[in-house]
């Protein structure tokens, strides 16, 4: 049995075959409407999401499988004081995977040690999102045809934004990758992040503040919110919730094919009238998101 803890659990070799799967999904969704009769899949909600707990779902409903769960803590038996471990040892007996987002680092990790199915982590805290980034790359192929020699600009909370940790893990293993860095100095990327990734690869990177000096390199722009409900005092939220906002104006220096990503929900950080510029690809990122968990749920699933 595997589980999906850390993106690099899968090999490039595993991600392409995801991809492969979920484009021929976008093709021809009709193959797939049953590959999933009769199985069922747990969404264990320990925090808040919209687009993570309802592609999931999707996914399993379109594959011709039931969904079940809770969506908040409170709902279940972690009120009353349950560990995730026997959570899942108990949920094991009713559902055949497990899609788990929770707001302690490595929750699904010691779960994934308990359960008798596999574990999908849905994001555990500030540490990592796998799912997300599969989406990431699955946006990625569609939109730059590829992985290698990207120019990648990750914007915005680079200390407790999972979505970006994972996805530098990612596409760190593909050649002729640089990555910028842009954040206020309060909310660098985490130097374990960093040094596991990219220092120990010798990739090239740039640390800067400024948005506008970077934009012009930039193949990929990846905006993230400010994560909230991560922070220790109001203050500082308040103080570095703005530091960048993404306008039309700001996109004049940018390459005319770059594209604009955000894992969402965004909040201050992309200017609406952004959206209808043609690289603003976020929404059709957060549709890609259900059919590349539908490959997932496949292959852990190991349906033919
Ligand atoms: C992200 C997350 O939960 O980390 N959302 C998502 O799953 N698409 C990003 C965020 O909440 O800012």
């Amino acid at each position: 049995m595997k589980n999906l803890i850390d993106i690099l659990d899968l090999s490039t070799a595993e991600i392409d075959e995801l991809i492969n799967i979920a484009d021929d999904i976008i093709d021809n969704p009709a193959k797939y409407r049953e590959k999933c009769r009769y199985k069922k899949l747990a969404t264990l909600f320990f925090e808040p999401s919209t687009r993570t707990r309802l592609s999931f779902e999707a996914a399993m409903m379109e594959l011709g499988g039931n969904v079940l769960g809770f969506s908040e803590a409170q709902s279940s038996s972690s009120a009353k004081g349950e560990s995730v471990a026997d959570t899942v040892a108990v949920v094991g007996g009713y559902a055949d995977i497990i899609a788990m987002r929770h707001p302690k680092e490595g929750a699904p990790l010691v779960a994934s040690m308990r359960s008798e199915v596999p574990i999908i982590n849905a994001g555990d805290g500030g540490h990592n999102h796998p799912t997300q980034t599969l989406t990431d790359l699955l946006t990625i192929k569609r939109e730059m045809g590829c992985f290698e020699n990207l120019t990648i600009g990750l914007c915005g909370d680079l200390k407790f934004g999972r979505t970006v940790h994972s996805l530098i893990a990612a596409m760190s293993r593909y050649e002729g990758v640089k990555f910028v860095l842009i954040s206020p100095t309060e909310l660098k990327l985490p130097s374990y992040v960093k040094d596991a990734h990219i220092k120990s690869k010798g990739i090239p990177y740039e640390q800067t503040t400024s948005l506008e000096e970077a934009m012009p390199k930039l193949d990929i722009l990846y905006m993230t919110r400010v994560q909230k409900e991560r922070f220790f005092n109001e203050e500082d939220y308040l103080r570095l919730k703005n530091s960048y906002i993404l306008t039309p104006d700001k996109l004049q220096n940018a390459k005319l094919d770059m594209a604009i990503l955000h894992p969402l929900p965004r909040v201050n950080e992309i200017a609406t009238s952004v959206d209808d510029d043609k690289r603003a690809c976020y929404f059709k990122q957060a549709k890609y998101g259900k059919f590349i968990r539908m490959a997932l749920i496949l292959k852990l699933l190991e349906v033919e």
